[in-house]
């Protein structure tokens, strides 16, 4: 994807960046130490088992009901303009979450002036249960798109799987596919590469119940780098700006070069800290 020139404000991240050391991992607390074996040991079996209670789709709630106003402003713009209405194949709840995604990712386009995206390979990395499969369906328009999930098989209450929700999210989306593979090890070429919310410091880890030895940031976005095509775009979401802050770090560790970055405002589903978008390329030698 060739990118126009752009005269983007840089500052706020790579002012940080030369404040940020991120060579060493910070150290891990004994009881940190015993959390994270505690998560490992439920993390291996539930890959050992493999679990699937085949595929599970959501019951769609048809209408969104009592919206704000400003709620219903932006997602009535957006369905006009994207021609979408998730809510015809999702639940209320999911269907909020899928808005404020594709909400996101509109204003960091345009905020950004990226051009717009059509056709190439879309990976997604740390998808969840790819409940927003159809906003990055709608959003980019790919020829192929992936989700690549390392905890895939985790379990529900109601004994569905991870695995088995995605099928229910990608079912009706064409040349879509959920992968669960850890990729650190993930070795495939992508136009675009997108992640929301991927762990770049280690307490989120635990508190997503997950071990420490899943946290390798340094080798998860050397990966990035290694798979983004030459004029490629890799996209990112992070938590607020201490989390872009470290995120662009690493980035620029793996040799990722930022084409801009910028705060973002949760319309439908507000959330504290903001949301800040990144956007980087691998540069071209
Ligand atoms: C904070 S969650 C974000 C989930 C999802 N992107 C979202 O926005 O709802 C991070 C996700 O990344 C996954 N993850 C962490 N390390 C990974 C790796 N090396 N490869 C693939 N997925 C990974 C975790 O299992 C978790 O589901």
């Amino acid at each position: 994807m060739a990118l126009p020139a752009s005269d983007i404000d840089r500052s706020m991240l790579d002012d940080s960046l030369a404040h940020q050391g991120t060579d060493t991992l910070p150290r891990c607390s004994f009881q940190q130490r015993v959390r994270s074996r505690y998560h490992a040991f439920w993390y291996h079996l539930g890959e050992r088992l493999a679990w699937s209670r085949g595929l599970y789709q959501e019951r769609p709630a048809q209408e969104l009901h009592d919206l704000s106003g400003v709620q219903y402003e932006r997602i009535a713009s957006l369905q006009r303009r994207f021609l979408v209405r998730f809510e015809q194949q999702a639940t209320q709840g999911t269907a909020l979450r899928q808005y404020e995604y594709l909400d996101l990712l509109d204003q960091g386009w345009s905020a950004l002036k990226l051009p717009n995206s059509t056709g190439g390979t879309v990976q997604d990395i740390g998808s969840s249960n790819f409940w927003y499969a159809p906003v990055l369906h709608t959003f980019f328009r790919p020829t192929k798109l992936i989700g690549v999930e390392v905890e895939g098989h985790r379990m529900y209450v109601n004994g569905y799987s991870r695995h088995d929700y995605a099928q229910g999210y990608i079912k009706g989306l064409p040349n879509t596919e959920f992968h669960i593979q850890d990729y650190r090890r993930y070795r495939s070429p992508a136009s675009i590469i997108t992640a929301w919310y991927p762990f770049v410091t280690p307490a989120p880890v635990l508190a997503w119940r997950l071990p420490l030895s899943l946290f390798a940031p340094d080798v998860l976005f050397s990966q990035v780098a290694a798979n983004l095509h030459p004029h490629g775009l890799f996209l990112m979401v992070n938590q607020g700006r201490d989390e872009a802050i470290a995120a662009a770090s690493w980035c620029s560790q793996a040799g990722l070069v930022q084409y801009g970055s910028c705060k973002l405002r949760s319309n439908i589903r507000p959330r504290l800290p903001s949301p800040v978008l990144s956007c980087w390329i691998r540069p071209v030698i």
